[in-house]
């Protein structure tokens, strides 16, 4: 305020000088961000990552849904002659893709399903280093680690085995589809009729592939038996259907009668066509 128009010209001057070696050294605060910053960025953990859109993640992880896959590997397998058993099915199309591309960009994702980083990032603590070791991820459900997915909540949904003792079916969906007519809706037109109402799937559209003679059967076996990768099977919310028993039979005692709160709300998937009744 009370300076003299000399001494303010100096002080300009100390800070053209700062600026200047600032620009030099480099040791100025970009607005890029740095590595370590950027790894750090809250948006990756609890609570921010609970409303991340797609769009923040991919500003700084592209890559991710890039296509990546070699034409053929370092030892020189191509990569068309190396299907797996699960690329062999009915529902599987087009060359090998990334795991990232297949749930989020294929023409079977973007049919069936609408899910986000986020369905499967749930964001970790940056203190647990090993499993368990910090109370707030144990608050999230468990082991989460740096990858920040749990796939006992998240992957077994859609790769776990068909339960198909509690169905009362004769044998394996693979023996007795036939005398199905490989037709899960013969018994699904009328029993547990309440389903996939989350913002990861498309409920119309599955319910419309699922009723495509012939395929149909192919298609909902995909997400519950078909492309398993555990031994176990998905203990489901048990969601209360038009004309249901009122008895509960004894293995589904204890289930949860909802889905998992943050999967239920559809404000951030917009995209989502809800339950189909
Ligand atoms: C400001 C940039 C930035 C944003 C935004 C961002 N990330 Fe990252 N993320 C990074 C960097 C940098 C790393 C470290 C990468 C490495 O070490 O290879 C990283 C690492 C990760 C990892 C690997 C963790 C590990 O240690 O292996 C996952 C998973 C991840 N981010 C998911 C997400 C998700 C999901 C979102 C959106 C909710 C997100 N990121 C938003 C920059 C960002
Ligand atoms: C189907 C669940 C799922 C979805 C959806 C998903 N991820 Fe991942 N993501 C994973 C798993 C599992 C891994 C660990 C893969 C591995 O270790 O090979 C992973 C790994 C990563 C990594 C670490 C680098 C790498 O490739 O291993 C980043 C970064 C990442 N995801 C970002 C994202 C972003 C951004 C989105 C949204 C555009 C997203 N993910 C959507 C499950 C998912
Ligand atoms: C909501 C259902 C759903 C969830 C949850 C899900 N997946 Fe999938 N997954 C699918 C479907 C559908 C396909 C087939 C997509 C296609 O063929 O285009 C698939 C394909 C795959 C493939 C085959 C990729 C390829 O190149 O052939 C792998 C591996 C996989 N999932 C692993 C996982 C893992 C690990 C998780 C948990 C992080 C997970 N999935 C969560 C539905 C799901
Ligand atoms: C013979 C009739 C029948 C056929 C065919 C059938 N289901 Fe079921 N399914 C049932 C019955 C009965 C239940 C248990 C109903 C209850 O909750 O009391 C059931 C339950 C389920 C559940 C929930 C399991 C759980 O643990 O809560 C899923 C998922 C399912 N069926 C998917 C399928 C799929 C996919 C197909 C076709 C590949 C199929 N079902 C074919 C009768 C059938
Ligand atoms: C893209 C993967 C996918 C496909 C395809 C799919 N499901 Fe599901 N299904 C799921 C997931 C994930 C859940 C659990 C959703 C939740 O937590 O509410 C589920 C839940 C169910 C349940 C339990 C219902 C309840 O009480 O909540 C039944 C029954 C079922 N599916 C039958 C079918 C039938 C029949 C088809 C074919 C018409 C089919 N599914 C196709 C992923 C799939």
């Amino acid at each position: 305020m009370n300076a003299s128009p000399h001494s303010r010209r100096h002080g300009a001057g100390h800070w053209l000088a700062a600026l200047a070696l600032v620009l030099l050294t480099g040791s100025a605060q970009t607005t890029e961000p740095d590595y370590q910053r950027a790894r750090y960025d809250p948006i990756h953990f609890q609570p921010a990552i609970e409303r991340a859109t797609d769009a923040q993640c991919l500003a700084c992880h592209a890559e991710v849904l890039k296509p990546s896959v070699r034409p053929q590997s370092p030892a020189g397998v191509k990569a068309a002659d190396a299907k797996a058993w699960y690329q062999e099915t009915s529902t599987y199309e087009g060359a090998q893709d990334t795991f990232h591309r297949r749930h989020l960009q294929t023409p079977m994702a973007r049919q069936l399903m609408t899910m986000r980083c986020t369905t499967c990032h749930q964001g970790n603590d940056p203190r647990d280093e090993t499993p368990l070791s910090s109370a707030t991820s144990q608050r999230l459900g468990g082991f989460t680690l740096r990858k920040t997915v749990v796939p006992t909540e998240t992957c077994l949904k859609c790769h776990g085995q068909m339960n198909h003792a509690i169905m009362g079916l004769p044998s394996p969906w693979r023996e007795s589809k036939a005398a199905f007519q490989n037709n899960c809706l013969l018994c699904h037109a009328a029993i547990r009729t309440t389903r996939h109402a989350v913002n990861y799937l498309n409920a119309k559209a599955i319910e419309a592939a699922g009723a495509q003679p012939g395929t149909g059967g192919d298609v909902c076996f995909g997400c519950h038996g078909g492309r398993a990768w555990y031994r176990t099977s998905y203990p489901y919310a048990r969601h209360a259907w038009p004309g249901m028993a009122d008895e509960v039979p004894d293995w589904a005692k204890g289930r949860p009668t909802a889905s998992e709160l943050r999967f239920l709300s559809d404000a951030l998937n917009p995209t989502s066509q809800g339950a189909p009744q």
